[in-house]
């Protein structure tokens, strides 16, 4: 088995869509047709959920003119976001074939696939054309990839001079190794953490300019306390994308999540940049 089917082959059930139309039947919702609001808490497939999302996009100047890049785009919850926010087009790409056709159904039944794309490939070797983007992002991807001036390099060629790119990310933080699995890898051989200060150097060795990197630790924490408010008054956990995906698994998962994060084991990160240099 290559590294990659491994990693979509950790992200991969064969039913997917069948398993979120149920969740969305039991949250009340039609399946045939869902709101921005009853996908939420499935399809932002990372820390804070819809919440990390809304964060990035406050950081980015995207325009209603751009064509915007989404690296690991998963079930497009973070694209449709963008697209309905800031009128833009946007182009997805992620190596799990299921997550891309979960991703375009969703798309069109919301009406949207006229400016959203999703192609299946490694973000390694993307199918466009050099300088084709006005802007990037990606979140919670790199943690899957070995070789970041690779990623970061191929970000850099598909984007135009004076581009931008946010990343939302885990990096490796003092407190060691994590547990496994976690929401990327079921094992350590299929995770790839880099810390805050080579990503830093390997976003600046990929020609791109760091503008903020800020650790979103503490946003992690109070985010974490009120979804378990939420529970405790009788809710449901308002993100349930980890379950989703993860089934059985995924209550050790978020154990093992929230263990990572209160020993410093993983830091999430928020970084801006703009690509400077060819
Ligand atoms: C934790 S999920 C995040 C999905 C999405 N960015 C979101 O936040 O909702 C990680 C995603 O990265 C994708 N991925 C991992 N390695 C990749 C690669 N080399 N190229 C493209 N996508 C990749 C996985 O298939 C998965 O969809």
């Amino acid at each position: 088995m290559t590294a990659t089917t491994d990693i979509s082959g950790h992200y991969t059930s064969g039913d997917l869509l069948t398993r979120l139309e149920a969740r969305l039947c039991e949250d009340g919702f039609d399946p045939a047709r869902p709101t921005f609001e009853a996908l939420a808490p499935y399809d932002h497939f990372h820390g804070r959920g819809l919440e990390a999302t809304e964060d990035i996009a406050n950081r980015l100047p995207i325009s209603g003119t751009d064509h915007v890049l989404d690296v690991g785009s998963g079930l497009g919850g973070p694209a449709r976001y963008m697209a309905r926010r800031f009128g833009c087009r946007v182009s997805g790409v992620d190596l799990t074939a299921e997550f891309c056709d979960v991703a375009r159904h969703l798309t069109a039944l919301l009406g949207l696939e006229e400016r959203i794309s999703f192609e299946q490939c490694d973000a390694l070797s993307m199918p466009y054309r050099d300088a084709a983007f006005d802007g990037a992002y990606s979140m919670n991807v790199t943690m899957n990839i070995a070789d970041k001036r690779a990623l970061y390099r191929e970000i850099h060629r598909v984007l135009k001079p004076g581009a931008w790119l946010g990343l939302s990310e885990v990096v490796q933080g003092p407190g060691g190794e994590p547990d496994y699995p976690t929401p990327w890898a079921r094992t350590a051989s299929a995770s790839f953490l880099a810390t805050a200060d080579e990503t830093r150097a390997n976003l600046a060795g990929s020609g791109f300019a760091i503008e903020s990197l800020r650790d979103t630790t503490q946003a992690s924490f109070a985010w974490a306390a009120r979804a378990r408010a939420v529970v405790e008054a009788g809710g449901k956990p308002p993100h349930r994308a980890v379950s989703l995906i993860h089934g059985a698994l995924a209550e050790e998962i978020m154990a093992n999540t929230g263990r990572a994060l209160r020993e410093r084991c993983t830091v999430p990160v928020e970084v801006v940049c703009r690509k400077v240099r060819q």
